[in-house]
């Protein structure tokens, strides 16, 4: 099959896993940088390019879509997408991922747990939606933040309300947790593929900090993940729309406690931390999708009518 990565980046870890396990499955494998992607629409078919040569024929899309280009990096996918291509993770859903507030929303209505949130727009409201919230320490988070920058510790109402306050000097979308202290500076990486965790990872904050994240300087533990938290993850990642998923989870008093379900996890510290090779898992989850799907590889809108031909393929 003709499989595209959405990458900016072909020498980044995880897409030069994927695209090692696409060739050693015997996968014909491009490396597209979605903002060298461009398209004409129109009522008589669709045309994407890319440096000048037409996009056909690609039976599935892997999008590695960093939050900076979120948006454009969508309209690239969505375009594949109604090409005819499969993809693990539509353009929907990455685009309901990188919203915590809305996956927050989505999820608590599904019954996952999560740590209890709080998020209001107007001044004259915060001591009222920070009472409903509970006493702190409280965990302050951007909206859109990745990588654990944009998360902040407020141990005293004063410091909630002054983080609250600056925030929304900035324009900046936010919300406001209860903070979870029993966790100790840990969370659980639970890798998703489809309809299973197929690798998971304790990662521990450096000292000094809550954030876990291994890009703050948090280290990784390989772990199997219990059942509980393995069905959380699944049907986070479900509920989001995703087929491809890192769900990160708390584990409180309460049990497993949802923080987030990123689009577009790394490989590199979980594949290193538990030694899985989660490249090969995903390339074949999503090489069987687009089989059971029937994506033709060779889209179906673009080979109406088109009022240029294409010059050579890619
Ligand atoms: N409510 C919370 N209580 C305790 N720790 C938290 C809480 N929310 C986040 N953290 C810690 O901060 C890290 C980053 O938070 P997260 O919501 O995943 O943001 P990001 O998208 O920036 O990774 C988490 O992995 C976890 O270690
Ligand atoms: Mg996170």
């Amino acid at each position: 099959m003709k499989l595209a990565i959405l990458s900016r980046n072909g020498k980044l870890y995880s897409t030069r896993r994927l695209v090692e396990a696409a060739r050693a499955a015997g996968h014909t494998v491009r490396v597209l940088d979605p903002l060298r992607c461009y398209m004409r629409i129109g009522d008589d078919g669709f045309a994407m390019r890319y440096k000048g040569r037409a996009i056909d024929g690609y039976g599935a899309v892997i999008p590695r879509i960093g939050a900076s280009i979120t948006r454009y990096g969508c309209a690239v996918l969505r375009q594949f997408e109604l090409m005819g291509s499969h993809t693990p993770n539509p353009a929907a859903a990455i685009a309901r991922a990188r919203d915590k507030l809305a996956c927050h929303q989505l999820l608590a209505a599904q019954g996952i747990g999560l740590p209890a949130t709080v998020f209001g727009d107007n001044p004259d409201d915060t001591s009222d939606l920070l009472a409903l919230l509970g006493p702190p320490p409280h965990v302050v988070k951007l909206n859109e933040g990745t990588q654990g920058a944009g998360v902040m510790l407020t141990e005293k109402l004063s410091a909630s309300r002054g983080v609250v306050e600056a925030l929304r000097g900035l324009y900046a979308n936010f919300l406001v947790q209860e903070f979870v202290a029993e966790a100790e500076g840990a969370d659980l990486r639970c890798f998703v593929v489809g309809d299973r965790v197929v690798a998971a990872m304790r990662r521990q904050a450096a000292a000094g900090d809550f954030r876990s994240n291994l890009h703050r300087g948090g280290t990784a533990t390989a772990v199997e993940a219990r059942a509980d938290e393995q069905a959380v993850a699944v049907r986070a990642a479900q509920a989001v729309g995703l087929g491809v998923a890192g769900v990160d989870l708390i584990r409180s008093r309460r049990g497993p406690l949802l923080l987030e379900v990123n689009a577009s996890p790394g490989l590199e510290g979980i594949e290193e931390a538990t030694g899985i090779d989660i490249a090969r898992n995903i390339v074949e989850h999503v090489v069987n999708g687009a089989e059971s799907c029937g994506s033709p590889g060779a889209p179906a809108a673009s080979r109406r009518r088109r009022r240029r031909p294409p010059l050579t393929g890619i």
